[in-house]
């Protein structure tokens, strides 16, 4: 079996004096979709946080292509190849989109250039008609697309999101899905967190449902998808 791309290990993480993960660990294989799964307040986003650097975990230890990481800061790990999309969604308010698109230009971590304005627009042909419009006047939905097509501009070989589908219309949170979906036939390897299991059941490879702060299953989607009383326990609203 080859070596997972990132994999972490007793990762504990703290705001302040207020602890909130505790012994977190999994790994996500190289072309897999894993979704992090938990109710509200469970830990996702604190997760995706430290395993991106933005808020370092306190203990623990994360390994992310064969290199301990643990301790690197933000930028570094981002220019390893790790794009995040937070929660937040962070577009240039007063650029356009077009601008915001060249903004995320980078070469991946190996040099190549996979993602151009040409492909970004044939992946996302929602975003054509408003290349020029100031992405602070776009949608929810627009603004998640042009963050997630911003990000996809640096060539990322593992990419963070953080509930993307949060708060957006379903014909919206179904294009997205369909985004998702090519990433993946396309090999990306994705760390999806989500509350939404629904949106995650035929997009994720993989699975990890998190806990007060801890991951109380790793499994196939369809491992998932088949434990009632797992999902029961710790899933439903
Ligand atoms: N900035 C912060 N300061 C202190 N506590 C925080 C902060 N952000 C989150 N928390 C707490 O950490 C815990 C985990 O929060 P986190 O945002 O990681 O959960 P989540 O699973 O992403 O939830 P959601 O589905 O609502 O996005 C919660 O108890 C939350 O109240
Ligand atoms: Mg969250």
């Amino acid at each position: 079996m080859s070596s997972p791309l990132l994999a972490t290990n007793g990762m504990c993480t703290s705001y302040g004096l207020s602890q909130v993960l505790f012994d977190m660990s999994f790994d996500v294989s190289e072309g897999d979709t894993l979704a992090l799964l938990g109710r509200n307040g469970a830990g996702k986003s604190t997760t995706l946080k430290s395993l991106m650097g933005v808020l370092p975990a306190t203990r623990g230890r994360t390994v992310y292509n064969g290199t301990d990481i643990s301790k690197w800061r933000p930028e570094r790990i981002a220019r390893a190849g790790v794009g995040y999309v937070p929660e937040d969604r962070q577009v240039f308010a007063e650029l356009t989109v077009e601008e915001n698109l060249l903004m995320g230009e980078k070469r991946g971590a190996d040099g190549n250039q996979r993602w151009t304005l040409d492909r970004i627009y044939d992946t996302f042909p929602l975003l054509v008609p408003l290349k020029t419009r100031v992405a602070g006047l776009l949608s929810g939905g627009e603004q998640q697309m042009l963050s997630l097509a911003r990000t996809l501009m640096g060539n990322p070989k593992l990419l963070l999101l953080d509930e993307p589908s949060e708060g957006l219309a379903p014909l919206i949170v179904q294009q997205i899905g369909d985004v998702l979906k090519k990433l993946r036939q396309d090999g990306l390897t994705v760390i999806l967190a989500e509350q939404n299991m629904r949106f995650c059941l035929d997009l994720a490879t993989s699975a990890v449902v998190i806990d007060h702060g801890t991951a109380v299953f790793q499994g196939s989607i369809e491992a998932l998808r088949n434990d009632e009383h797992l999902i029961k326990k710790y899933l439903s609203v």
